[in-house]
């Protein structure tokens, strides 16, 4: 039988600066009431010149770890979901390989917007249930402040950074994701995008005047999206996992606008006491925003092992899917281990593989 893909860890990163929806209002023409009524968000986090999407990963990465108590180099799969990458290439996800010292795992980024972390899970279980890895590391990480237009109120106000990571590992009790659902319909695309940069319109000082390295929205017609397909979602995932919503404990939903949280719960019939709702304080974090979500559900004792989860969320693409988990947590036993000492020998590590490949270059040089 294939073995289940449980979930034993779990951590968040978010940067220190905290923007305030006051602030915002002396950047652009907004005040708090306007954002509490539309969004329910009232403050969100903004990365420093040093956060970066990796740095926030790599800690959130850490943690997860620390709690799964495995050592990076049990990881074999590396998965980085982000709309905000470091780079078009290398990966996020082989710098965060690199800094936590995962030195036999495969990485790479997915690239679903807000959806993406859903899809990496989903992705990391079937690789786990097919026998091909027996441990995942799943990253969420977002650096969109960067991809902001600051003068642009509609879009502006919604977003913020931060990192969630998962640990998923192989066990034969059942456990971890039960179902999942990946949904796109690409003919929305336009509806929220990031125009230039790629090789559609490469950078050049026309992409630039024209603020076309900024997100883009149609903020309506992402709200009607949303709140149609967020309670569709959870009942195909509800459904595929042979439950009834009765049955779900805890609705983690992508935190966007606390109107389209609402919304969903509404259309499922969910009280809210069973909706994890945390986008007044961290904003719009995309990816990120399932994985923190979570992990705030735990530290608040909302989340317990043999409860029944539900992730949910949509995105550009435009993207949506929706996992069912049976919770569990960190597999019992076993010294402990301290994933964060490994940040040492990890950085000691690349530096060493650097030289080597120094040293290779002086060689190979000589020769040709
Ligand atoms: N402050 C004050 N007024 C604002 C404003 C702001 N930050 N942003 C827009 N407005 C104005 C508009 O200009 C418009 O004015 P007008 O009627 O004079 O033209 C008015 O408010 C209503 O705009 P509208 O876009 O219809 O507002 P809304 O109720 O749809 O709320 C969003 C806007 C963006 C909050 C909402 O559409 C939304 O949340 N959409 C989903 C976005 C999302 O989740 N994106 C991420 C997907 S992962």
């Amino acid at each position: 039988m294939s073995p289940y893909a449980h979930i034993t860890g779990w951590g968040m990163s978010v940067p220190e600066r905290i923007l305030t929806n006051e602030e915002l209002a002396k950047m652009v023409d907004t005040d708090d009431a306007w954002i509490v009524e539309r969004t329910g968000i009232r403050q969100r986090y903004i990365a420093s010149p040093q956060d970066t999407s990796a740095s926030l990963a790599t800690e959130a990465a850490l943690q997860a770890l620390k709690v799964a108590n495995i050592k990076p180099s049990d990881v074999d799969l590396i998965i980085v979901s982000t709309s905000s990458p470091e780079h078009i290439f290398p990966a996020t996800a082989c710098l965060v390989q690199d800094r936590i010292g995962a030195n036999k795992a495969g990485a790479f980024d997915l690239s679903a917007a807000c959806s993406g972390f859903i899809y990496a899970l989903n992705v990391a279980t079937n690789a786990i249930q097919c026998g091909s890895i027996k441990t995942a590391l799943v990253v969420g990480t977002e650096t969109l402040s960067r991809m902001v237009n600051w003068k642009d109120r509609g879009t502006c106000i919604l977003f913020g950074d931060g990192a969630g990571a998962f640990v998923l590992q192989a066990a034969e009790e059942p456990g971890g994701l039960l179902s999942a659902v990946m949904r796109s319909d690409g003919s929305g695309g336009d509806a929220l995008s990031l125009p230039a940069g790629g090789s559609r319109l490469p950078t050049s000082l026309a992409t630039v005047a024209e603020g076309q390295h900024y997100i883009h929205m149609n903020g309506r017609e992402v709200y009607r999206f949303a709140t149609r397909v967020m309670s569709q979602a959870t009942l195909e995932a509800v459904e595929k996992a042979n439950l009834k919503i009765d049955d779900i404990n805890l609705l983690i939903p992508h935190q966007a606008n606390q109107r389209i949280i609402e919304a969903a719960a509404r259309n499922l019939n969910m009280p809210l006491e069973r909706v994890v709702i945390n986008v007044d304080r961290y904003g719009n974090t995309s990816t990120a925003s399932i994985p923190i979500a979570t992990v705030e559900a735990i530290n608040e004792g909302r989340l317990h092992p043999g409860d029944r989860v539900v992730f949910v969320g949509f995105g550009a693409g435009l993207t949506w899917g929706a996992a069912v988990a049976l919770w569990n947590g960190p597999f019992a036993g076993k010294r402990k281990v301290r994933p964060v000492s490994y940040r040492i020998w990890a950085r000691l590590r690349s530096i060493l593989r650097r030289l080597v490949r120094h040293i290779e270059g002086l060689i190979w040089g000589r020769y040709t």
